[in-house]
């Protein structure tokens, strides 16, 4: 196979074509206050996806960017916490599920401080928020300080921070913890079989999937799993959506959200210091959360990151790309940085080989290359490893691993996910964070007096 390190870069005429298709998306999607993942798949707002599509929506306009995070921020719970999904009133019920009338956030929450007027989620996705906003507000500081952006979200974003870091260190040993396998993000990540194997599925047919009217099964997780995913759900909707050490069926430690809450973290440093808060306290807990990174999910054996089973105990030995992500962490031990550049490029992810890094290890057992988080290659993982290559200093891999993109994201109508081997489109098409993010890898492709790219990716300066 040729080495993708030769992919040529797609001429500017490509470009063109390309940033105007993932524009069109974004329009497309856009709902007047915020972005959906996909019209029909997933008609509300995410968490996780309106911060990757915040971060692409700034090279369109600023202001959309600013409200994508702000209305997501307007959900936010009393207890910090921002809800993974914020559900829209003028979408049916039964176009979505788990629905509204599922959560019952405003009554089943009030006790947890869910919003009284917003219908949301109880759980949580990984922590990109702070980091896009920070990006946001990069992409054009003068506006960005007229309207006052950053000094109405620090304190979301602290309070944000301050509910991960607190409430949910349900470990005890300084990282936050995630209690339903939607919260990490990579739902039916093979890492999530054997903490889920001990979860008694709710009765098929007592609910209805609402995903395979647009999503090819095959594509998709179990019906099995989507059994376990009910029960999780009722039961922390059952217990008030309370968090308590040691009360979680399921409860895990995840590498790539608290990669993120460590970005975000030293994000927050700079957001304190450009709206006149003292930055010391963020940088001193991303140093924390770094230390307790490495002590709890490094594993030397695998030379990546694994996840961390809390109701279980002990490490699990799955590979998921998950553990890479930490690359785009500052001040890792460089043995550790080393070990992970080794992984990537390894027989079990392939960079370089494959156009973009599987979800999961390719000659792992559970190894899917079409199934949601079980193999398929996604945007939004992919663009963290291109930042983390481009913060270890790996440009040729990271510009490489930045063409294949922006080659995939065309060639498959801004799919949700690709075969990690051809890059064929897999899940929905038109997806947000993956129009969005290849806006911002067309942005870094655009040279700045020659040679910078616009931005620095967050870390790069410590
Ligand atoms: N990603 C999940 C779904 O497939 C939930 O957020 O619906």
């Amino acid at each position: 196979m040729t080495s993708l390190l030769e992919t040529p870069v797609p001429a500017a005429a490509d470009h063109l074509a390309l940033r105007r298709g993932a524009a069109r998306v974004l329009l497309t999607n856009w709902t007047g206050t915020s972005t959906v993942p996909s019209r029909g798949l997933y008609p509300h707002q995410w968490s996780w996806d309106s911060a990757f599509i915040a971060i692409g929506l700034r090279h369109l306009s600023v202001r959309r960017a600013q409200r994508e995070l702000e209305s997501l921020l307007g959900a936010q719970w009393a207890d910090g916490r921002v809800p993974h999904i914020v559900f829209s009133p003028a979408v049916p019920l039964d176009a979505y599920f788990p629905s509204p009338d599922f959560w019952r956030s405003s009554t089943d929450g009030a006790t947890a401080g869910a919003p009284a007027g917003t219908e949301t989620s109880g759980i949580v996705q990984p922590p990109v928020h702070a980091l896009a906003a920070w990006l946001v507000h990069e992409a054009d500081p003068e506006t960005s300080r007229r309207r006052g952006f950053l000094p109405r979200v620090y304190d979301r974003l602290v309070a944000w921070h301050d509910y991960l870091t607190g409430p949910r260190d349900l470990g005890g040993g300084g990282l936050a913890a995630m209690v339903h396998p939607w919260e990490p993000g990579m739902d039916n990540s093979p890492c999530w079989d054997g903490p889920l194997g001990r979860v008694e599925p709710v009765t098929p047919g007592s609910y209805r999937r609402a995903d395979l009217d647009h999503g090819q099964p095959s594509e998709r997780p179990t019906d099995l799993d989507y059994g376990r995913y009910v029960r999780l759900a009722a039961d922390y909707r059952d217990s008030g959506y309370a968090d308590v050490p040691g009360g979680h069926a399921f409860a895990v430690e995840d590498p790539c959200v608290n990669a993120l809450l460590i970005v975000s973290e030293h994000a927050l440093a700079r957001i304190a210091a450009e709206t006149g808060a003292d930055p010391a306290p963020h940088e001193a807990r991303a140093a924390r959360l770094t230390a307790a990174l490495v002590e709890r999910l490094w594993s030397p054996a695998d030379g990546m990151f694994l996840c961390r089973d809390l109701a279980g105990g002990g490490l699990i030995p799955e590979r998921g790309v998950t553990g890479l992500v930490p690359l785009m962490v500052p001040g890792l031990p460089q043995g550790i940085v080393d070990a992970l550049l080794g992984t990537v490029t390894g027989t079990g992810f392939r960079l370089g080989e494959v156009p973009m890094a599987p979800s999961y290890d390719i000659t792992g057992h559970a190894f899917d290359p079409s199934r949601y988080w079980r193999g398929p290659a996604w945007f939004n993982t992919n663009w963290l490893l291109e930042r983390g290559l481009r913060r270890c200093g790996q440009v040729r891999e990271a510009d490489a691993l930045r063409a294949a993109m922006l080659d995939a994201a065309g060639a498959s109508s801004f799919a949700e996910y690709v075969d990690p081997f051809t890059a064929e489109a897999r899940g929905t098409r038109s997806f947000g964070w993956t129009a969005a993010l290849t806006l911002d890898l067309l942005a870094a492709t655009r040279p700045a007096d020659g040679a910078t790219p616009p931005h620095t990716p967050i870390g790069a300066h410590t």
